[in-house]
């Protein structure tokens, strides 16, 4: 089975907590939190006191919080103050990336690093035994809503096949256009966790769309 974390970016953030709760109550597994900062991505999102908003009602489930911002380093610790329990850093934003991994590691969260569709699967080739997730983008990150690129189904599988080869538990997320109807595509790549925004909250039965991916 999938784990499904639907991305609050698509919730109503006026009613932010019953959101969250509703899509646990109808099954999902995480909630993913898109950091956005308007350089990283033109887009501009929220930060910790968000976070630390969402964390007390996703209760024991896990909050996966993807960093679309440049210098992560310097909020790790505010991030996992405010409830991260992954903590997901982009390799393109992390000039010293197993660095950056090593102090999310240091403060207690899982260490995860995210892949730009255009990013090859190669530069984790050093860093694979210290992270704990990949996220590939499936997607150009900022936005939800998208559709998805096809090439970053060839990378699932080659970052699949490394971790597998390497005998490692890393999870593989895959994040950007993932939707029920073509959720399978992304776990017969490789997939572990479905990250999907339009998907879920959009969707007319929320908790169908989840059962759904769930499913895939
Ligand atoms: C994109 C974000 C995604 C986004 C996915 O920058 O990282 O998490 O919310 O949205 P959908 O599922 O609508 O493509
Ligand atoms: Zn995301």
């Amino acid at each position: 089975m999938a784990i499904v974390a639907p991305s609050i970016l698509s919730a109503d953030f006026a009613r932010l907590s019953d959101e969250v709760g509703d899509v646990l109550e109808k099954g999902a597994d995480w909630i993913h939190c898109d950091v956005m900062d308007g350089r990283f991505v033109p887009n501009i999102t929220f930060g910790p006191p968000v976070v630390q908003a969402v964390a007390p009602v996703a209760g024991d489930a896990t909050v996966d919080c993807h960093l679309m911002i440049v210098e992560p380093d310097r909020y790790l610790e505010d991030f996992h103050k405010a409830g991260a329990d992954v903590i997901t850093v982009h390799a393109e934003a992390c000039v010293h990336l197993h660095r950056s991994l090593q102090a999310i590691r240091n403060l207690g969260a899982r260490a995860g690093v995210a892949l730009n569709p255009h990013t090859p699967p190669e530069v984790l080739d050093y860093v694979l035994e210290d992270l704990d997730l990949v996220l590939v983008m499936s997607v150009n990150p900022g936005f939800g809503g998208q559709s998805l690129i096809e090439s970053a189904l060839r990378k699932l599988e080659v970052v699949r096949g490394s971790v597998d080869r390497r005998g490692l538990s890393v999870l593989l997320e895959v994040d950007g256009g993932v939707k029920p109807d073509n959720a399978r595509r992304f776990t017969s790549a490789g997939a572990d966790v479905l990250v999907s925004g339009s998907g879920v909250f959009g969707a007319q039965d929320r908790a169908a769309a989840i059962a759904a991916l769930k499913d895939a």
